[in-house]
């Protein structure tokens, strides 16, 4: 049976992928380089750092950039997205995770968030969701970020559940591949073309209910 839920955070229970695309944008707008919506999905679950990475790779004309430059630029965009999120309140958090939140509870599930973001408590936090799970990890916690398992297998571990037991639901193609590293059934929210390899996809968060997921569950196992 199904023990444990474990969420990713950004683009899961709040649209904070929004403010964290919004902030990389301004940067790349600053450094003049391109950088879509669509490059924007390859940045999703990545960690700061790799994410800058990525947009710098975006460059016409690459520039090399000294370690200490690099961590400006990282704190430059953290703290455009602080800013950013500072107007969050309960009222933000995506349709139908208050309501899978409380039916979860009543199914007896052990819940935790999983994300690889060092701003995790403060959003957490801005939600009033403080108390809602059992377990949070963030990227304090954790040495290797996604596609790696090892933040949804130290939420399972502090949860003591079966990663087999366990459903990871996530926004990003890392997050994804993280999840079923991880063993645990993925439930993707996003596009069916851009998650072949989720158990399970669903267009918003408003269709996670516990009967379409443990359904799908029964199905596959
Ligand atoms: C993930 C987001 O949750 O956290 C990424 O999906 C982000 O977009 C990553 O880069 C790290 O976040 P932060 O807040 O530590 O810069
Ligand atoms: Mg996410």
């Amino acid at each position: 049976p199904i023990q444990a839920f474990i969420f990713d955070l950004d683009g899961v229970i709040t649209d904070t992928a929004e403010h964290h695309y919004l902030a990389w944008k301004a940067i790349a707008d600053e450094l003049h380089i391109p950088f879509t919506r669509q490059f924007n999905e390859n940045l999703k679950g990545v960690s700061r750092m790799d994410s800058l990475r990525l947009l710098l790779s975006q460059a016409e004309t690459p520039v090399d950039y000294t370690a200490e430059q690099l961590e400006e630029l990282a704190q430059w965009k953290n703290r455009i997205y602080q800013e950013l999120i500072e107007q969050i309140i309960p009222a933000d958090i995506l349709p139908g995770i208050p309501e899978l939140l409380a039916e979860l509870k009543r199914q007896g599930m052990r819940t935790a968030i999983a994300s690889a973001s060092k701003n995790a408590f403060t959003v957490i936090g801005r939600l009033k969701l403080m108390d809602a799970f059992d377990v949070i990890v963030d990227a304090a916690e954790i040495k290797n970020t996604k596609p790696d398992p090892e933040v949804f297998l130290k939420a399972a571990e502090l949860l003591q559940v079966e990663p087999g037991c366990s459903i990871g639901v996530e926004d990003a193609v890392a997050g994804v591949q993280a999840i079923k590293a991880a063993g645990m059934f993925a439930v993707a929210i996003g596009a069916k073309e851009a998650f072949s390899h989720a158990d399970l996809v669903l267009g918003s968060t408003s269709e996670l209910t516990w009967s379409t997921v443990s359904e799908a569950w029964s199905a596959r196992n």
